[in-house]
């Protein structure tokens, strides 16, 4: 296994036309929010898989922001990378754009969403993951992002 892996060499993409069986109730609808977060789920965790170059388990689906409608029709596109590690934990950054392709609609930025997954070893055990390199001045600012979130979450984990 590597030592050290950039954001970048964990980026991963999920892309899906939405149909007519994920549309939500609404009067006007839009799709499912559960459909956004499985496809959300999927590349996260394909991004986790590509750190650690094992297997990797959802920790926490911490925040899934709905910033606007997703219409039946529309391509979705989901990219996530790694901004964070811990000795076997990963946080991942999710952003979903999407996309009228058949009208040439303009690409929309609709969701945002911070993840964690967990390295397994072959027992099913967490197991260490590779450092984080990190390389850009974005890279940074998402780092502390993800940093100041984990430390939330550990207070919250300890005060449970
Ligand atoms: C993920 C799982 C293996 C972690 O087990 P655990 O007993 O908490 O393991 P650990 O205490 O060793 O913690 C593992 C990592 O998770 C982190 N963690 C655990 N609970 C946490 C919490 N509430 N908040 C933030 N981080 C947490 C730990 O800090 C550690 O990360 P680190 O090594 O980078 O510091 C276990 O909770 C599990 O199996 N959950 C179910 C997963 C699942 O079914 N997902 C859906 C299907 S993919």
């Amino acid at each position: 296994m590597k030592t050290r892996r950039t954001p970048a060499q964990s980026e991963s993409v999920v892309a899906d036309l939405m149909m007519p069986h994920q549309a939500n109730g609404l009067r006007t609808p839009s799709v499912f929010g559960g459909v956004i977060v499985s496809l959300v789920d999927r590349c996260a965790a394909l991004s986790a898989m590509r750190h650690c170059s094992g297997q990797a388990t959802t920790l926490s689906i911490d925040r899934v922001l709905f910033k606007e409608p997703i219409r039946v029709g529309e391509l979705v596109e989901v990219r996530a990378r790694v901004v964070h590690v811990g000795r076997t934990s990963m946080s991942i950054l999710a952003n979903v754009f999407a996309e009228h392709i058949a009208s040439g609609g303009a690409r929309r930025h609709t969701n945002e969403c911070w993840l964690t997954f967990v390295h397994l070893d072959a027992t099913g055990k967490p197991a260490p993951v590779p450092a984080l390199e990190l390389e850009t001045d974005e890279d940074r600012r998402l780092h502390a992002l993800a940093a100041s979130r984990r430390a939330q979450a550990l207070t919250e984990r300890r005060e449970a």
